[in-house]
């Protein structure tokens, strides 16, 4: 349930920033019908992100790994951006100082036109050379199992930082340097989970932002946060933007 008058301070505090950081995660495509990764319904033949999504899992057995993301690439392929994503387009356009983080890679941003942005933990419409490191765009649903490289003839990877692997230095320098400077940052449908990007709120926090989360449920983060709002992105990212 949102709280009127929260939303009409968080409304002021993004109509006179200079500056906006917002962090996204799977909660925002979830209202496009993409599953989250910690709901039940992100379950794939009962396997969690955690046991599929690491380079341990694709040594063992590329074959089942590449068949989830599969199973990804169908799901998302016929899923389009939700008024959250087109009122974080907006807020773009509205704000001279502003960058998206997300954690999504299903493309879902960039498809409703958001240009300022680290797709951090990258995005599943690219793929990588397991051998030459060459990367390159596939919307091919479902893909080829198993994909070889264009160039080289070995194995390709989803283009993606799986658990237990880096995120680009570029990625984190732009989130750093975006969250650090931040009159406004918000944290939209993300469980706080997975590290860096769960530590981002403290980082804009304390920095001096005014941080708001917005999340169908409590997170760890709530408690830090400056303004919790509860309830659906879809309903209440949109009403952000209406006049003060
Ligand atoms: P999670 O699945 O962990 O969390 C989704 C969050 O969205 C939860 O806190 C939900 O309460 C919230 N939520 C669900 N529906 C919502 C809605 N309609 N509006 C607002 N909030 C809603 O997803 P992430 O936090 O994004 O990494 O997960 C982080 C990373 O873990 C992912 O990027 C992925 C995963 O393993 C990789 O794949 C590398």
């Amino acid at each position: 349930m949102t709280h009127g008058s929260d939303l009409g301070i968080l409304k002021d505090k993004l109509a006179n920033a200079r500056s906006i950081t917002v962090l996204t995660g799977a909660g925002i495509s979830a209202d496009s019908g993409v599953p989250t990764f910690r709901g039940t319904d992100g379950l794939w033949r009962n396997f969690r992100a955690e046991d599929l999504a690491t380079p341990d899992a694709f040594t063992r057995d590329p074959r089942l790994v590449w068949e989830w993301y599969n199973w990804r690439r169908e799901l998302i392929a016929t899923k389009q951006p939700n008024a959250a994503h087109q009122a974080i387009v907006e807020l773009e356009r509205r704000c001279p100082r502003f960058w998206l983080i997300t954690q999504n890679v299903d493309g879902l941003h960039r498809a409703a036109g958001s240009r300022r942005l680290s797709e951090i933990h990258g995005n599943i419409w690219m793929v990588r050379c397991t051998a030459c490191g060459h990367v390159s765009e596939s919307h091919e649903v479902p893909i080829q199992i198993l994909p070889l490289c264009s160039l080289c003839r070995n194995l390709l990877r989803p283009h993606i930082v799986w658990f237990g692997e880096s995120l680009a230095e570029e990625d984190l320098r732009r989130s750093y340097t975006a969250l650090q400077s931040s009159d406004v940052c918000l944290i939209i449908g993300t469980s706080g989970m997975v590290y860096p990007a769960a530590g981002f709120a403290s980082i804009a926090k304390e920095a001096g932002a005014f941080v708001a989360e917005i999340n169908l449920d409590p997170t760890p983060q709530s408690a830090l946060v400056d303004m919790s709002l509860q309830g659906r992105a879809k309903d209440i990212v949109p009403l952000l933007l209406e006049p003060c």
